[in-house]
């Protein structure tokens, strides 16, 4: 019997305001995922990828609408308040975000981002929370993980950091996450 569905998006719709009235760059998307399954969401640039990934997570810009339903562990989330939205966000749905220059909090150490959400979620002490920050670069194949855990984004080479953004997404192991080995969702 096929797995349930862990994720259902219905007509996604993200718009705009203009003084000509809405406009839409996402408009009538619709897509489910059952668990253990990898989507593959593939579309020209501009299409609205990134928007629709950004949605699930209620991080669009201020300025942008979604309207519709994304349904997960029984919410639809558009509907969630942002208590109950920043529970889900990196603990239950994890999104590796393109450009960790940008993503990467520059004056933090790696060690100390990935450890974060771990205190936050997971409920580790400092200690339990650096240990499996060391874990998680080890994971993604990064060399001397017990030293570079010490170093902040512009002490790693480019691959190193998009694998530093993979073991945060993964740190706090989500049901849901994009993309990885796990479940992709694209950007
Ligand atoms: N803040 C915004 N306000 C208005 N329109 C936006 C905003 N951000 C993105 N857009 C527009 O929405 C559309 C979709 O953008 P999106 O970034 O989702 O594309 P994408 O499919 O991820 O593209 P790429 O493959 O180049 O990453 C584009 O036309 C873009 O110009
Ligand atoms: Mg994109």
């Amino acid at each position: 019997m096929a797995a349930p569905f862990i994720l259902e998006v219905r007509d996604l719709r993200i718009a705009f305001d203009t003084p000509g009235g809405s406009v839409a760059p996402v408009e009538e998307v619709s897509f489910a995922l059952r668990a253990g399954e990898t989507l593959a969401i593939v579309g020209e640039s501009g299409c609205g990828k990134t928007l629709s990934a950004l949605s699930l997570l209620r991080l669009l810009p201020k300025t942008l609408h979604a309207t519709g339903e994304i349904r997960f562990g029984g919410n639809n989330l558009l509907a969630l308040s942002e208590a109950d939205m920043s529970r889900v966000r990196g603990n239950e749905i994890a999104m590796v975000f393109q450009e960790p220059m940008t993503a990467l909090n520059p004056v933090l150490t790696i060690g100390r981002q990935i450890a974060e959400p771990l205190m936050l979620h997971n409920g580790l002490d400092r200690a339990a929370a650096w240990d499996r920050a060391v874990d998680m670069l080890r994971l993604v194949e990064i060399p001397e993980p017990g030293r570079r855990v010490n170093e902040y984004p512009h002490q790693l080479s480019g691959g190193m950091r998009q694998r530093a953004m993979i073991a945060m997404a993964l740190a706090c192991s989500p049901k849901f996450s994009s993309p990885t080995n796990r479940r992709l969702l694209s950007t």
